[in-house]
């Protein structure tokens, strides 16, 4: 039984994480930690793996103290940028003992319409990203949006190709939407999303559209519990689903 104290245990994704845990054989959701609960109710219970569902400005101290405390975190919550990644890595050490999981989505379709993106990458001139949420979502744009362009752009630099056609010189109100690694994204907030995610690829005569919706929180769950049960296996940083599951990165 792998003993998991869920962080966020109130909000929508931590309550969720929980039921699932508890569904499953061999999880127990030992502690739940919510803003009021102090963090030592996690190795009060002897938890050996905790799961970050809480706020981009919150999460990075939590996995500090876990680290700190022996604990193997599954972080699901946004913001984490390469200056977070690379203060996880700092935190870990030389010769880590800990394992850290951070996964911007946890859903299978999600994961493959990014490697899809990076495949398409190369061989369109134009790339922009568009997602999709409810507007009970804090930060903007998605992790999956950054971590989509990220790839994207590593793609296409791999590819040595030339920069994304643009005319616009005004746009006063940034209708061109954010810059991430040089790709623009778009950030839809409406009642009725849960999260979906198109990337938008044009070249000379023709456009390709990779599109993906979660429509439910469950479409989350499979990939949170195959995160839990990977972690303390990978000392370390370990950034994406697609690390522990079997398809290729
Ligand atoms: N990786 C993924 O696949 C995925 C999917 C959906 C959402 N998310 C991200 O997960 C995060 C949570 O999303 P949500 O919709 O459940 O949000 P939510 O607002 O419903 O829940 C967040 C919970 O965290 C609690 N919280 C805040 N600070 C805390 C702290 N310091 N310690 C403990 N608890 C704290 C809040 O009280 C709240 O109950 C967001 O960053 C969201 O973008 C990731």
């Amino acid at each position: 039984m792998i003993r998991v104290a869920v962080l966020g245990a109130k909000g929508r994704m931590g309550s969720a994480s929980v039921a699932a845990i508890d569904a499953a054989d061999d999880l127990e959701a030992v502690a739940q930690v919510d803003i009021a609960d102090s963090l030592d109710a996690i190795t009060a219970v002897g938890a050996e793996v905790a799961l970050d569902f809480t706020q981009p400005d919150a999460a990075l101290a939590n996995v500090r103290w876990c680290v700190e405390h022996g604990i193997h975190v599954v972080v699901g919550t946004s913001g984490f940028d390469e200056a977070k990644l690379q203060e996880v890595r700092d935190l870990l050490g030389g010769s880590p003992t800990v394992g850290v999981l951070v996964v911007p989505n946890f859903s299978i379709g999600a994961v493959l319409l990014m490697q899809f993106a990076a495949t398409a990458a190369p061989y369109f001139e134009s790339v922009e990203i568009v997602e999709m949420h409810h507007p009970d979502k804090v930060d903007a744009p998605s992790g999956t949006a950054v971590r989509t362009a990220e790839l994207i752009a590593k793609a296409r630099d791999a590819a040595r190709a030339a920069p994304i056609p643009d005319a616009t010189t005004t746009d006063p109100d940034g209708a061109r939407g954010a810059k991430v690694a040089g790709v623009p994204v778009h950030a839809i907030r409406a009642r009725g999303y849960v999260a979906s995610q198109e990337v938008v690829f044009g070249g000379v005569g023709e456009t390709l559209t990779l599109r993906h919706d979660s429509h439910d929180r469950e479409s989350f769950m499979p990939g949170v519990l195959t995160a839990l049960r990977a972690v303390s296996s990978r000392p370390g940083l370990t950034v994406g689903l697609e690390s522990v599951l079997p398809v290729s990165g």
